[in-house]
């Protein structure tokens, strides 16, 4: 029933008022289609959109990307968050360029074998760049079928995933997939928003359920309420003649790879008169040799399942303190050569600190 009048209304809508424009939208080189989507898995539109260019920029083949330095790639990926993506993105590269002699891999099933590739990745690659009739199932559409649908099963249950997705393929349009998906997410993105969907100009709302039964902002339904934990982040900043030490993260936890300063973490806050008794901390510095210039004020970071507060204490010490062999002593000016969370850019950028690489 509603096959009837979606797709041919959707594609419509698109011709006539869909006035988006990115700069990967007709792309049909899969590389670049695969990177734009990896990076809009983390991070919105108008942010992604500079990420991509200089991605692509720096890297125009996935041959450049699998064989370059990790560290180039994930200072490239700076500031996007959770890192893990960054690393499937250079273990995919590799495999296309090992496995399948450099070219992207054309069916989607291989597709979907490539590291950090899920059913949406695959589907809007299998469809922008080859044109194969798979439907992308992303928030945006969930959104769109759930209310033209008036579809009241929660999407985050496996009941109301498994009638989205049926639903979600039998509106696609199996001959021009490519356009279809994009105008899909272009209409959740630009008329059926989230908070304020723009009904009253909506070329669909005559045959939307949710518009005519009144349940707009009531669908999507979610069952779960995601609970987010709270981390408490003390970053001190040992400072030893002109020079601070950092050390590289490898716990499997957020950020690995990516650069701090010794940190000591805590599931509560802990006050300043404390902040030197904690430990490593205290078995580290000689309270005599250890004075405490400055400290920042408190910076939060929402990611989508925790909140993180953060310090930073800077310290200056009159002996090379001896921090173990994971820490490396650099300037100021050498910050800018390695990539760091964007919980310590922004701190940084705040003291006016140039992290350019040198
Ligand atoms: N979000 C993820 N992929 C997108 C695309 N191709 N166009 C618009 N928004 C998107």
């Amino acid at each position: 029933m509603m096959k009837l009048f979606f797709t041919k209304k959707l594609l419509l809508w698109n011709k006539k008022y869909n006035r988006r424009e990115m700069p990967w939208k007709g792309e049909k080189d899969p590389y670049k289609i695969w990177l734009s989507e990896i990076i809009l898995q983390q991070t919105r539109v108008e942010q992604g959109w500079n990420y991509y260019l200089r991605f692509i920029k720096t890297f125009p083949t996935v041959q450049q990307l699998a064989n370059a330095p990790e560290t180039k790639v994930f200072k490239l990926w700076e500031g996007l968050g959770y890192y893990s993506r960054c690393k499937n993105l250079i273990a995919a590269a590799k495999i296309i360029d090992k496995d399948y002699g450099g070219r992207f891999p054309a069916v989607y099933e291989e597709i979907l074998g490539l590291p950090g590739i899920g059913p949406y990745t695959a589907a809007a690659i299998a469809s922008f760049a080859f044109n194969l009739p798979y439907a992308v199932v992303d928030g945006n559409v969930l959104r769109v079928i759930a209310r033209i649908g008036g579809i009241t099963a929660p999407v985050d249950t496996a009941k109301g995933k498994t009638l989205l997705n049926k639903l979600a393929f039998e509106l696609l349009d199996k001959k021009q997939p490519g356009l279809y998906n994009q105008a899909i997410m272009d209409f959740g993105a630009v008329v059926c928003k989230p908070k304020t969907p723009a009904c009253n100009e909506c070329i669909m709302h005559e045959n939307c359920s949710a518009y005519q039964l009144e349940l707009v902002a009531d669908l999507p339904v979610k069952e779960k309420k995601i609970v987010k934990k709270s981390r408490w982040l003390y970053y001190f900043i040992i400072t030893y003649k002109n020079q601070v030490y950092i050390r590289k993260r490898t716990a499997k936890d957020i950020w690995q790879n990516l650069h701090e300063f010794l940190l000591v973490e805590k599931d509560s806050p802990v006050t300043k008169k404390n902040w030197l008794l904690l430990s490593p901390v205290k078995q580290l510095l000689h309270p005599n040799e250890a004075v405490v210039t400055q400290v920042s004020k408190l910076y939060t970071q929402q990611l989508t399942h925790q909140t993180l507060h953060g310090q930073f204490i800077e310290i200056s010490v009159n002996k090379a303190p001896n921090l173990g062999a994971d820490f490396t002593g650099v300037t100021y000016a050498e910050l800018g050569n390695y990539p760091f969370p964007k919980f310590m850019i922004t701190y940084l950028q705040e003291k006016n600190v140039n992290l350019s690489q040198h």
